[in-house]
């Protein structure tokens, strides 16, 4: 039985990157194989200094999942700092990690090339991503392609613990002391792109929260960056943020016919931008009503996060137990 997992901060509403990249194929995935789904408070601390939006934002994202279709009998959902083993594993990992490793993660380079200092929980990010990872001997991650480099840092780590330890206590999966993680990205979701073009980031100011109300939506919606072309000249479809963001939600035909539209000329980017919130507005519809559901009893979530923090606790445990004994801290 395969190991899933992976993990989404609380920094803010989840947006439609978060949800095509990661959400939505994290719910397929509950089917396939044991899943692990957490909040990660403890990385979202590397950013967010307001202990309530911390709180409301984890609460938020834990709704939004569940209102999206994840089953909390099948998958496990977590806070993540429900679990301390993740913080323990992370300093063992750490002595293990070359520091130009680290150097050379995008994160940690951006923030320099921006002249900000960095802090040391930005630097040892993808540490603690890979303790998350290890520590419930994951096969799988699915992620969107910026977390690509940290499954890749996980993997890295693993092995050369694997290498020190060649005769430790074996995960089940049996690579090793630890399993050696497989990132699972889709393609065309890899990289969903934001209001301007760019790809959609809480970082870039440039995202549409899946739940956003009405107005708010539709505000976002005819704020898309376009180009200035008059309503009568063609336009090529194939770099519009406006159909991108359109096939994430529309059928074949539909997506032919705006791409028709576009190269006919004849109709304004205002027309085509109505069209992707009709259909953006109804694909969450049902989702929108569930989440409404949920949040009337405050009491659900809090319920599922204990439970899910009780099932990782199990298994977090029992992996922290192996790694202590293999390394000599008992
Ligand atoms: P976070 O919270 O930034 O994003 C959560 C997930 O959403 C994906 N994503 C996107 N996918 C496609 N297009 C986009 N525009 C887009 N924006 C975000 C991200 O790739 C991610 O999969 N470090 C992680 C959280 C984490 C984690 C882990 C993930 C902590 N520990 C262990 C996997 C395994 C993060 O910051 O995700």
């Amino acid at each position: 039985m395969k190991r899933i997992l992976s993990g989404i901060k609380p920094t803010g509403a989840p947006h439609l990157g978060n949800y095509f990249g990661m959400m939505k194929p994290c719910i397929a995935l509950q089917e396939q194989g044991e899943a692990f789904y957490f909040i990660a408070d403890y990385h979202a601390l590397t950013t967010v200094r307001d202990p309530e939006a911390m709180r409301e934002h984890t609460r938020g994202v834990a709704l939004d999942f569940l209102a999206c279709g994840l089953d909390p009998v099948k998958a496990v959902i977590f806070r993540q700092s429900d679990v301390p083993e993740h913080t323990e594993l992370a300093w063992i990992l750490s002595c293990f990690t070359p520091m130009p490793m680290l150097e050379n993660c995008h994160a940690f380079k951006d923030h320099l090339a921006k002249q900000k200092t960095p802090v040391h929980g930005l630097f040892a990010y993808p540490v603690l991503m890979a303790a998350d990872i290890l520590l419930y001997d994951s096969n799988v991650v699915p992620v969107g392609r910026d977390q690509k480099q940290h499954v890749e840092v996980t993997r890295d780590i693993a092995g050369a613990i694997n290498r020190t330890y060649p005769k430790a206590g074996h995960s089940p999966g049996g690579d090793g002391l630890f399993v050696i993680p497989e990132p699972s990205i889709i393609p065309h979701v890899a990289t969903v792109v934001g209001l301007d073009g760019q790809k959609m980031s809480k970082s870039y100011d440039n995202t549409i929260p899946i739940f956003d109300a009405e107005k708010p939506m539709r505000k976002k919606i005819m704020g898309i960056v376009t180009d200035s072309s008059p309503v009568e000249a063609p336009k090529d479809p194939s770099v519009s943020t406006i159909v991108a963001l359109y096939r994430l939600f529309a059928g074949e035909a539909d997506v032919e016919k705006m791409e028709a539209d576009f190269r006919a000329g004849g109709v304004g980017y205002g027309d085509f931008k109505k069209r992707l919130f009709d259909a953006l507005w109804e694909y969450f519809r049902p989702m929108r009503e569930k989440r409404a559901a949920l949040a009337a009893d405050p009491t659900h979530v809090d319920g599922v996060l204990a439970s899910g923090a009780a099932r990782a606790h199990a298994v977090a445990s029992a992996t922290m137990e192996r790694v202590r004994r293999a390394v000599g801290l008992r």
